[in-house]
């Protein structure tokens, strides 16, 4: 039985400048953020997340819940409860990406560091393969744990080098005292774009895809 389906069925897009943008959705639903496959809502009154992929994009969502499923027990990873055509819906985390992070000024700690670490080396030991780790799919929960979110390019076969080198980035600058710890959106979406460029001091050491931050 499908139980959220009919939520899932209730989100309505329409294009906007070249960008799906959710329209319409039901009254329970409670949004929470979009990405480039989706809009994630909370389901009101549950602490449930439904991810609810664009129309272009549906395919995915097939791929990410076989995922999750691979993924099950471990505690970084929200559990999957319910998949359908175009949509799963997995524990929600009551917390903010790393990006909200930097914009806001709130602290990441090394600790945190090393436990995302610890979380994509768990994923890795379950034979996949860790792909679009960026600053919008990492979360840091209110209880200050690390929840990976957006695993759907887990099977990727090409490696990504995002995660070194936001870990790169970590050390070089982020905990130098000079460096400033909330920064404005504009200039995070700037780093971001400079990053997808390869204007960016950081090492690489392979050819890779670039995803954005
Ligand atoms: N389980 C969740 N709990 C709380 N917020 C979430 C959850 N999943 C996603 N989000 C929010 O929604 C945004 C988009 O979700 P994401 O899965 O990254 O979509 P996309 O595949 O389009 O990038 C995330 O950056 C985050 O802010
Ligand atoms: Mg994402």
């Amino acid at each position: 039985m499908k139980r959220y389906k009919h939520l899932a069925q209730s989100v309505q897009f329409r294009r906007k400048k070249g960008m799906w943008k959710p329209s319409m959705h039901d009254g329970r639903l409670l949004y929470e953020g979009e990405g480039r496959s989706a809009v994630v809502y909370r389901i009101q009154g549950t602490n449930k997340a439904l991810k609810v992929f664009y129309p272009d994009k549906v395919y995915i969502a097939k791929e990410e819940a076989e995922i999750y499923r691979l993924l099950s027990g471990l505690p970084n990873y929200p559990e999957l409860h319910e998949s359908g055509e175009m949509y799963i819906v997995i524990d929600w985390i009551d917390g903010k990406t790393l990006f909200q992070c930097l914009e806001e000024g709130i602290a990441i700690s090394e600790e945190l560091v090393q436990e995302a670490d610890l979380a994509l080396q768990a994923a890795r030991k379950r034979g996949l393969n860790p792909s679009d780790v960026h600053l919008r799919n990492i979360m840091i929960t209110r209880e200050g744990r690390i929840a990976l979110i957006d695993v759907a390019r887990f099977r990727q076969t090409k490696d990504c080098v995002n995660w070194e080198d936001i870990k790169h980035a970590y050390t070089q600058f982020y905990t130098k005292p000079f460096f400033p710890k909330r920064m404005p959106k504009w200039l995070l979406n700037m780093i971001g774009i400079m990053y997808k460029k390869r204007l960016l001091p950081v090492h690489r050491k392979k050819t890779e895809i670039i995803q954005h931050l």
